[in-house]
Parts: C-alpha cells; structure tokens; sequence
C-alpha cells in the first residue's frame, strides 16, 4: 500500500471521496484544510479574510511539511499543487489522483457553500479562469486523472480498484 492524495479544483470531491476510500481501505482520513484550521485556531475562510491568501499558503506549506508519516488517504486544497515543495512531498511514497470535473460542474457544487473568494470576479469566470491556470500544474502533479464528475460512490471505487 501507500498514501493516496487527492487533488482537484474546488467541488471536485476531495473530502467526500477521501472519507468513502478511508473506509473502503480501513485508512486514516487526513485533510490539509481541517489541519490548517486545527493549526491556526481558525477557519480558512477567517484566515484569508484576516490575513490574506498568501499568509493561508505559509501555513498549507508548512502542515505539508509536516505531515505524519504512514499510509492515509490525504485530502488537499484545491490550490496545493501551485507549490513544487509541496508537490514533491506529497508525491513522495503516494499515488496522486487528480479528481477532474468541469468548471460549470465545479461552480455548481460549490455554490452557496462557504469558500472565500480567490479573485474578485464573479464565481463562474473566477472558476473558469482559475481552473484553466492550474490545470497543467494538476495534471503533471498527479499520477492518474479521474473523472470526477460520476459521484463519489464511482469515484471512490474506481480509485480503490487502482490502489488494491
Ligand atoms: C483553495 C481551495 C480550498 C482551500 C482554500 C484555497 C484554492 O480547498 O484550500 O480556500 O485555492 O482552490 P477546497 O479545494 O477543499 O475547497
């Protein structure tokens, strides 16, 4: 076995997969975002609004660095792959799955939930530009590229068929 990391824009899954594969695979869920909040005492929409995006990045690189050893299903922010220290540690001894959706898939799953802004554009152009900006960085990032517009339930399978 080994660690699986899941990678994607916002809405792509992440969280939701991760937790159906921990218990698939009898693995520990960890996420970035949950252990940036633990971290900071606060959440990631009050960091941005307090401190700003690049302050957030200071402290996602740093819970990077010091992730615990062993295997887990690791669940990341839709914006770690913009950091090539962090991708080289989380591509050490793990399997990276790209959870891919479509921008207009993406800004219909995270409408209304709580996510601060990343732009000052409306969501759907912020999304659509953005998404388009990472995506080489997603995918050289990652070993396999999953369509992650089928629902979790799919989703999570199709990875543990890979990973068993
Ligand atoms: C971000 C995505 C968020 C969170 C932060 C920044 C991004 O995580 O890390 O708001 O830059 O795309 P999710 O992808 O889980 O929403």
């Amino acid at each position: 076995m080994t660690r699986i990391v899941l990678t994607g824009f916002r809405g792509s899954g992440k969280t939701t997969v991760g937790k159906l594969l921990s218990l698939k695979l009898n693995l520990p869920f960890i996420d970035t975002d949950t252990l940036i909040e633990e971290e900071r005492g606060m959440s990631v929409s009050d960091i941005f609004e307090e401190f700003g995006e690049e302050d957030f990045r200071l402290t996602e690189s740093s819970v990077i660095s010091e992730l615990p050893p062993g295997d887990c299903i690791l669940s990341t922010g839709g914006g770690v792959i913009l950091d090539h220290e962090n991708v080289r540690v989380l591509r050490e001894n793990s399997l990276v799955f790209f959870l891919n959706i479509t921008p207009e898939e993406s800004v219909r799953r995270i409408t209304g939930s709580e996510r601060p802004p990343l732009t000052s554009l409306p969501l759907d152009h912020e999304v659509a530009v953005i998404m388009k900006d990472r995506m080489p960085a997603y995918l050289r990032s990652s070993d396999f590229c999953i369509d992650g517009e089928r629902g979790p339930e799919k989703v999570s399978d199709e990875i543990a068929g890979i990973v068993e």
